[in-house]
């Protein structure tokens, strides 16, 4: 028979999750949950046939150079795969799998609640009353923006940018506009977008007529810092910025600058371009909600994340097709 495959984790797993890769594989799990440097991930490559990294795992081109690299598959944890050099992996005869659909919901979520975080101004309440500050009710205190009825621009028409086009429309009525480089692709009428939602032809278009925006497109080299000064001067004063794509699609200099001049009115995030890197200017701000990259932490979803990670590795095993091959 031949000996199991050789899988690294790079992190902490659930439970679930590490239980089934290790009643099929020889599993090296990460106990300690601390991650991996560069050297570490250089020495896991050299030894291990699969790799189970995530998002933290910074698998920059030069790192494929290595010699002796024995991993045939990354199967990533996440669906985001800018951590890897992707055309350095495949010339290095690595194929990498992300994770997919199982995320959708849960991520949608956050995003909408960033929404409400920062339009109802919920981070600065919550904090002023536990500061002891709060002397009760006044009617003109604290007061926010509403949801409804607002637009909302979706830039990213992706299975996640629906899903937030979705919840937004039904649960406040919002009118949606996005943008994405093509109409999106659609094979189950129940992921699809709202009905009235509008394709707009320019991002200039978006930004101008939105209420709040919302980030939802991959960061690649095209989306890197797509929202920059210029393109934050399009949105109006009353504007919201949302953010749980990748930090890198924002230039966070030239938006915590727009936040300290007004220039737009707020922003959650929950992802930043020097992540886990979060300045004391953007600590600072009021009108601006931050969250530590929980787009897609529930237990549920992370658990399913790591069962989709793990019928990749299945499927390579096997010697099948990869369900979500990247490259
Ligand atoms: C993703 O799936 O890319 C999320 O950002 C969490 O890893």
């Amino acid at each position: 028979m031949a000996s199991p495959l050789r899988v690294v984790v790079t992190r902490k797993l659930p439970a679930a999750v590490e239980e089934a890769l290790a009643s099929r594989y020889d599993v090296l799990l990460n106990r300690t949950d601390i991650g991996l440097s560069s050297d570490q991930l250089v020495q896991v490559l050299q030894q291990a046939d699969v790799i189970v990294p995530t998002v933290t795992d910074k698998f920059h081109p030069g790192i494929f150079d290595t010699t002796g690299i024995r991993t045939k598959l990354l199967a990533n944890v996440g669906v985001g795969v800018n951590h890897i050099a992707l055309e350095a992996a495949k010339r290095a005869g690595i194929a990498v799998t992300n994770t997919p659909d199982v995320l959708t919901e849960d991520t949608a979520d956050i995003a909408i609640a960033l929404m409400l975080m920062v339009m109802r101004r919920l981070g600065e309440g919550e904090r002023h009353l536990r500061s002891g500050a709060w002397a009760g009710l006044r009617p003109t205190f604290m007061l926010g923006r509403t949801l409804r009825g607002r637009t909302l621009g979706i830039i990213g028409y992706g299975r996640i940018g629906r899903a937030v086009a979705r919840a937004a429309h039904a649960a406040f009525g919002m009118h949606v506009l996005y943008h994405a480089p093509r109409p999106p692709r659609i094979d189950d009428p129940a992921t699809d977008g709202p009905a009235g939602a509008e394709r707009v032809a320019t991002l200039e278009e978006l930004l101008r007529r939105s209420d709040v925006v919302s980030l939802h497109c991959p960061a690649t080299p095209e989306t890197r810092h797509l929202i920059n000064a210029s393109t934050l001067a399009m949105m109006p004063p009353h504007a919201y910025l949302v953010n749980t794509a990748r930090g890198d699609v924002v230039d966070e200099a030239a938006l915590t600058h727009a936040l300290k001049e007004r220039q737009i009115a707020g922003a959650g995030l929950d992802v930043f371009e020097f992540e886990p890197s979060v300045t004391a200017e953007l600590k600072d701000m009021e009108h601006v909600v931050l969250l530590p990259h929980l787009g897609s932490a529930t237990m549920e979803t992370r658990t399913a994340m790591g069962m989709r990670a793990l019928r990749n590795v299945d499927a390579f095993a096997a010697g099948e097709a990869l369900p979500d091959r990247v490259v």
